[in-house]
């Protein structure tokens, strides 16, 4: 695995709160979540060999921390590509926009929740990969 590409994606590990009972790990908007959180949904029964995602967002910032089961998220900037394990209810994935995203390898028990700055807007999604290199190179070139 390469170094975490810091402004597109980042990796924030939060506090467990152990005790006899067991843990609790609390999330909270502009604290250890980088930003207000307008939304949540969570991706849970996903079948075997399924790839999902596929996207990448004009303007959302996400949170994805899988708090039962694991899986693989591959990210890029169109210019790096890293993939990175979510395998731990403590270890949160943060994205920015303009980052694409594939998630795969989902265990059968895996519940992958997200947290989003925005409401779910069609119209943020950049669906094809082309697309958004060509959006990425027209920004930044
Ligand atoms: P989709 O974007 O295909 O999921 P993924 O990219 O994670 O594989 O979303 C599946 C369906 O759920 C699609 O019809 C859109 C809908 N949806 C919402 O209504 N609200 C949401 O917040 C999200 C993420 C999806």
């Amino acid at each position: 695995m390469g170094q975490t590409n810091a402004s597109s994606w980042q990796l924030i590990e939060l506090q467990s709160m152990g005790d006899e009972r067991g843990c609790l790990t609390a999330l909270e908007s502009e604290k250890n979540i980088p930003f207000a959180i307008q939304r949540v949904y969570y991706i849970y029964g996903t079948l075997p060999n399924i790839r999902r995602g596929l996207h990448a967002h004009r303007d959302l910032q996400q949170v994805a921390i899988c708090v039962a089961g694991n899986c693989t998220f591959l990210l890029d900037d169109g210019y790096h590509r890293q993939e990175i394990v979510l395998d731990s209810p403590t270890k949160a994935l943060y994205m920015n926009s303009m980052t694409w995203r594939e998630m795969f390898d989902f265990s059968h028990d895996c519940v992958l929740m997200v947290l989003a700055n925005h409401h779910y807007d069609e119209s943020d999604y950049i669906r094809s990969y082309e697309d958004f290199r060509r959006l990425v190179y027209a920004n930044y070139s």
